[in-house]
C-alpha cells in the first residue's frame, strides 16, 4: 500500500480523480464551502437526519452527478484532533473497504492537517485492511486499496510525508505484531518465533542471535527453564540487535514475554476461553513489531530485543507447585503457582539483559489478569522505578494513541513473595495481583533505569472482534522516536 501526499487541484474536490473520496469534516459551518455538487446531497442528508455532526457518524454517496470521484464518503470528526480523526476514519474507510477502491483520497477541508493527522491516517487504513488469513483460507481477500492520496496545500506538504512516513513503519510493525500474536499455538512456537526474528533481521539490517536449551542451561536461566520443561515444544531465547547509533552507545534493551501457549502448567488454568492463551507472546511480538519500526525509519539509536519462549504445558516431568529454581540472577524462586510463569520468564531475561549496559530497559508483557481487572482493555498498565522514564513512556502513549496508566511499587505489595524455603514465591496474595507481579520483576532490575508495562488487557480484543491489536507498539516506537529526537539534539 502507497500513501503519498497531493496537491489539491485548480478543480478543487469535484475535479478529484479518484476511485473513492474520503472527505474528513468537523464543523457543519465547513458544508458551505463545499463545491456544490457534494455540499447539495450533504445539507440535504443533514435535514433527512441521514448524517449529523456527531464523532462516528459517516455517509456515503455513489457516482454523484458533477463529482468526478465515484465514491464519497463523509465521515464527523468531531473536535479535528488526530485521535477524532482516526475514529472518524475507521467508519468511513467501512464504507469504502469492501469494494472496488484502488485509489483512495482523503481531503480534510476544515482543518489544518499536521504530521500526526497523517499518522493517524495511515494507522487508520492499515487497521482497516488487515485481514487475517494464515490458517484461514476462506477469509474474504484483503480489500484491493493501493493508493491513499492526502490531499493537501503546498505548505503542509513536508510535515504531512513525515507523518506518513512514521505512519507507515508504525502500521507496519502493528500488523507484524498482530499476525503473530493471531496466529495459534501450533503454528506460532517459540521455534516459529525465531525464524520471523531471523527473518525480520535479515530484511531489516538487524543482527539476531538465537539461544538453544544448552546455552541458556550453560548460562544458567534455572526461572526460564523451568517454565518450559513440560513442553516438547524446544525453547528458544531470542536476541535481536538494531545498531543505529555509535558501537558504544547504550542501548534501549526490550524484552518481550514470548510464551506461545499457556495452559498454566500444572496450576492448570479452567477451559473456558483458553484458546486466548495463545496471545500470551504478544509482548514478544510487539518487540518484533517495534525493532521493524525502529530499523523502517532507521532510528539513530541502539535498540536491543529481547525474547524468552518457550510454552507452558502440564506434564509429568514439568515443573510442581513447591519446586525451588535458581534464577540467573542467583536468587532462588519457590514456585507456588506454576501460572505465573510469565514473571519467570522474564526475571532471567531481566537479568540478562544487564550485559548490555543498557540505558533503559522495559520489558512488555500480558502478564496479569489482575492488570485487565484494573485498567480494562483500555489503558496498559505501566510501572517503573525511574520517574523520567515513566513520564517519556506515558507522553510517548499520548502520542501514539496507545495509552498507558501509571501503578504504584510501594514496597508493602511485595511483603507477599516472602517464602520459608527460597529467596522469594512467585505468587504474594490475591489483592493487588499486577502490583505484586511488578514488584517480583523489580527484584531483578538492580540499579538499572526500568518500566514494565503490562499488556494483558491491551494486546488482544475478545469477544466478536477477537484477535490482536499490535499494541503497544505504537507507543513503544514515539518512546524510542523521542530518544532519537533528543539524540539527534532536536
Ligand atoms: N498469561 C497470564 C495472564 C493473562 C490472563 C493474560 C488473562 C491475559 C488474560 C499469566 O501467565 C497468568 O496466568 N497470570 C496469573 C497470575 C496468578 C497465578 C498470580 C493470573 O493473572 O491469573
Ligand atoms: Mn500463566
Ligand atoms: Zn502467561
Amino acid at each position: 500500500m502507497d500513501f503519498k501526499t497531493q496537491l489539491i487541484g485548480a478543480g478543487g474536490l469535484s475535479a478529484q480523480a479518484c476511485d473513492a473520496l474520503l472527505v474528513v469534516l468537523c464543523n457543519e459551518a465547513a458544508v458551505a464551502a463545499l463545491p456544490a455538487a457534494l455540499g447539495g446531497p450533504l445539507q440535504a442528508a443533514l435535514k433527512d437526519g441521514d448524517f449529523a455532526f456527531k464523532p462516528g457518524r459517516t455517509l456515503y454517496l455513489h457516482r454523484v452527478a458533477g463529482l468526478k470521484a465515484e465514491r464519497v464518503a463523509v465521515a464527523a470528526a468531531g473536535d479535528g484532533s488526530p485521535a477524532a480523526l482516526r475514529k472518524a476514519l475507521a467508519s468511513g474507510l467501512a464504507h469504502l473497504k469492501g469494494g472496488g477502491t484502488r485509489q483512495l483520497a482523503v481531503a480534510m477541508p476544515d482543518l489544518t492537517p499536521t504530521a500526526a493527522h497523517a499518522e493517524a491516517l495511515v494507522a487508520a487504513v492499515g487497521e482497516a485492511v488487515y485481514v487475517y488469513s494464515a490458517t484461514k483460507p476462506s477469509a474474504s481477500p484483503a480489500p484491493k486499496l493501493a493508493a491513499v492520496h492526502l490531499l493537501c496545500s503546498k505548505g503542509e506538504r513536508g510535515a504531512l510525508e513525515e507523518g506518513l512516513a512514521r505512519g507507515r513503519a508504525i502500521s507496519a510493525g502493528v500488523t507484524l505484531a498482530r499476525e503473530w500474536a493471531n496466529r495459534p499455538g501450533n503454528h506460532c512456537t517459540p521455534t516459529h518465533l525465531a525464524k520471523a526474528a531471523t527473518q525480520l533481521a535479515k530484511s531489516h539490517g538487524l543482527k539476531v542471535e538465537v539461544l538453544e536449551r544448552r546455552d541458556v542451561e550453560k548460562l544458567g536461566m534455572g526461572a526460564f527453564l523451568c517454565v518450559a520443561q513440560g513442553s516438547t515444544e524446544p525453547l528458544k531465547f531470542i536476541v535481536l540487535r538494531w545498531t543505529g547509533a555509535a558501537k558504544g552507545d547504550a542501548p534501549v534493551v526490550l524484552v518481550g514475554k514470548g510464551i506461545t501457549f499457556d495452559t498454566g502448567g500444572i496450576s492448570l488454568k479452567p477451559g473456558g476461553e483458553m484458546d486466548e492463551m495463545k496471545f500470551d507472546m504478544a509482548g514478544a511480538a510487539s518487540v518484533l513489531g517495534t525493532l521493524r519500526a525502529v530499523a523502517e525509519l532507521k532510528l539513530p539509536l541502539n535498540v536491543v530485543g529481547l525474547i524468552p519462549s518457550c510454552e507452558n504445558m502440564p506434564a509429568g516431568n514439568a515443573v510442581k507447585p513447591g519446586d525451588v529454581v535458581t534464577s540467573l540472577s542467583g536468587q532462588t524462586i519457590e514456585i507456588l503457582n506454576t501460572d505465573a510463569e510469565g514473571r519467570l520468564i522474564l526475571c532471567d531475561a531481566l537479568t540478562y539483559a544487564e550485559r548490555f549496559k543498557p540505558a533503559a530497559v522495559i520489558d512488555i508483557a500480558t502478564l496479569t489478569g489482575a492488570c485487565m481487572v484494573s485498567l480494562g482493555q483500555h489503558r496498559s498498565g505501566l510501572w517503573s522505578n525511574d520517574d523520567p522514564l515513566a513520564a517519556e513512556l506515558l507522553s510517548a502513549g499520548s502520542e501514539a494513541h496507545d495509552l498507558a496508566w501509571r501503578m504504584p511499587l510501594d514496597d508493602e505489595y511485595g511483603e507477599g513473595l516472602k517464602s520459608n524455603f527460597a529467596d522469594m514465591g512467585n505468587i504474594g496474595g490475591r489483592y493487588g495481583g499486577a502490583i505484586i507481579a511488578a514488584k517480583f520483576l523489580e527484584r531483578y532490575v538492580g540499579k538499572l533505569s526500568w518500566a514494565h508495562l503490562d499488556i494483558a488487557g491491551t494486546a488482544w480484543r475478545s469477544g466478536k472482534e477477537k484477535g490482536g491489536t499490535g499494541r503497544p507498539v505504537p507507543l513503544l516506537t514515539h518512546f524510542l522516536l523521542a530518544r532519537a529526537n533528543a539524540a539527534r539534539g532536536r
